[in-house]
């Protein structure tokens, strides 16, 4: 079971009067954050999981944290095609930006994990992100007194554990969420927050013209689904989680929020500005030719302006930066 919960007073959450007509409104984030019921975040919870995110002794050479590969300053990513993890091994896949994660019924570019709490423990053990063992993590957390106080704060009697550190982990993780984008406003009304060319990217976005929507449907712009847009890829996807042939070269939807922060783009950050992105998605992918091609691409003719536009609309995607103080102190 899921609950939910107003994260008004932790973070900087812009709650402005809804004037959304109704069929516009499912384009908004919802307020409320999901989270686990057996992880209630409280603002002890959050700060704990900031510090751990941030903390480069979570990895084996004491020189990698999650912020590392997902920087706040660069929409939550790396700005790399592949990750690049411990002592500069190269890892498979590009590092999504992790705005809304909260809000995903699955992480991963194939989804092999659902919750945060299930995410977070796998890029410290990874050997090609942070290389620590779980064992070795949660000895030197245990032997830093200021952690063993913050954990009982959060956690109370229940110690540093991989439970409570995933925990942790996913409360901060919670609190990573959009405010207002333009196109946020200009659906609550505001109609002159975008420009007369994202209003054309929108038209062909979410018409016949683009079939955009197909796929990248939602406050988030994601259907959360899985599917095979036809790039040239040796990566088998979803499939690796399971091998059923529909999953054959699926990937999870991406969201388009914060879209522009977050070169190179797809699961292999093989393509490295916006415009060729779009105009990929627009040609209805790479090659049409692949094993479990989805039915719901299409070639679409485009014309260079159309692309343009399409890439306007997706400006207006964009929210601010997170107000975010990144911690320099640590506990000791
Ligand atoms: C070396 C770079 C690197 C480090 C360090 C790293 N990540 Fe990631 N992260 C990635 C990559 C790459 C993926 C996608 C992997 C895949 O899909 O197979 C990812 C995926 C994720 C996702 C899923 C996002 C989505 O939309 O599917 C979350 C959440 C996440 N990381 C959180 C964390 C946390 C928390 C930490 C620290 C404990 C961390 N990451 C450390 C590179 C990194
Ligand atoms: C069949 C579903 C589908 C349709 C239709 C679709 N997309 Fe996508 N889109 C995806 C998937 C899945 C990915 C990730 C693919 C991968 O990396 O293997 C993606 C990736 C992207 C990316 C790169 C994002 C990133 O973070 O890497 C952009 C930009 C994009 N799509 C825009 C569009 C636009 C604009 C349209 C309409 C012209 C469109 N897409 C149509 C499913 C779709």
């Amino acid at each position: 079971m899921r609950k939910v919960f107003t994260f008004a007073t932790l973070i900087l959450c812009i709650e402005s009067s809804l004037v959304a007509s109704s069929d516009m409104s499912k384009f908004l984030r919802p307020i409320e954050v999901p989270y686990p019921q057996n992880n209630v975040p409280t603002l002890e919870r959050v700060e704990l999981g900031k510090l751990l995110f941030f903390d480069v002794r979570l990895s084996k050479n004491n020189d990698i944290s999650c912020a590392t590969c997902h920087n706040p300053k660069a929409g939550w990513q790396d700005s790399m095609p592949l990750a690049v993890g411990d002592e500069g091994a190269i890892g498979s896949r590009n590092t999504p930006g992790i705005l809304n994660a909260a809000y995903q019924h699955h992480q991963f570019w194939d989804g092999r994990v659902k919750t945060l709490e299930e995410q977070a423990l796998g890029p410290i053990q990874s050997n090609v992100e942070m290389n620590l063992s779980l064992d070795e993590a949660l000895s030197r957390l245990n032997s830093i007194q200021g952690y063993v106080e913050l954990f009982d704060k959060a956690y109370p009697n229940e110690g540093i554990t991989k439970d409570t550190l995933a925990k942790a982990l996913a409360s901060f993780e919670r609190t990573i969420i959009s405010s207002d984008a333009p196109f946020d406003k200009y659906i609550k009304g505001d109609k002159n927050s975008i420009t007369p060319e994202a209003l054309e990217g929108w038209k062909i976005f979410s018409s016949d013209k683009g079939k955009c929507l197909n796929c990248h449907d939602g406050f988030n712009y994601t259907d959360g689904s899985f599917h095979n847009i036809g790039l040239n890829t040796d990566d088998t996807g979803r499939f690796n989680v399971k091998e059923r042939d529909a999953w054959f070269g699926t990937f999870k939807t991406p969201t388009l929020r914060d879209v522009t922060k977050t070169a190179p783009y797809f699961h292999n950050g093989s393509i490295y500005d916006l415009f060729s992105a779009t105009d990929v998605c627009a040609k209805g992918g790479e090659n049409h030719n692949v094993r479990n091609y989805s039915t719901a691409m299409h070639k679409l003719n485009l014309t260079k302006k159309e692309i343009e536009f399409l890439v306007e609309f997706m400006k207006a995607l964009e929210s601010p930066d997170i107000d975010i103080k990144i911690p320099t102190v640590f506990p000791q």
